[in-house]
């Protein structure tokens, strides 16, 4: 190969390259845009009345939780320390700028990661920038099953 078929052959590959790179660029783009519009329509939907979780859902050791769905709101099962077997549910949405909390069962406290937010087992803002409690979810057993809601009296209607 001579040089100046060589240098054409560079060329040509840097114009490939750039080719593909920007095509995918361009797909990554174009996918993104929906997929970000799809994420924020499951945000904006409404919550169910309701949910009903299984006995099963809910049996948590003394002092853990569980993280689960309610419709698109993270929702916090707690079996706290304290009080065994008084479930506490919670949105595990921070009230500051809205990170997820979680629980940390070594510190028996909710904690968000964002600004350092934490709340005692009952929700209260015991350290960080949040300014209100933990929304805390109302719950009432009926057939077997737990009825979860996030207004008291979508709970009472339900039958
Ligand atoms: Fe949780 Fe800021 S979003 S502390």
């Amino acid at each position: 190969m001579t040089l100046r078929s060589e240098e054409s052959y560079i060329a040509r590959r840097r114009f490939l390259c750039g080719m593909i790179g920007g095509g995918s660029a361009a797909l990554g783009a174009g996918a993104a845009v929906p997929l970000a519009a799809y994420v924020g329509n499951l945000r904006t939907l409404p919550p169910p009345p309701f949910i009903e979780l299984s006995k099963a859902e809910c049996t948590l050791d003394p002092g853990t939780s569980k993280m689960m769905m309610y419709g698109a709101i993270p929702m916090l099962l707690l079996n706290p320390r304290e009080a065994p077997g008084a479930l506490r549910i919670f949105v595990a949405t921070c009230t500051h700028l809205n990170c997820t909390v979680g629980y940390q069962e070594a510190k028996n406290r909710f904690f968000c990661a964002c600004h350092e937010g934490v709340f005692d087992t009952t929700g209260r803002v015991i350290a960080g920038p949040p300014p209100a409690p933990l929304r805390q979810f109302h719950s009432r057993w009926n057939d077997g099953k737990l009825r979860v809601a996030l207004e008291k009296e979508n709970l009472e209607t339900a039958s």
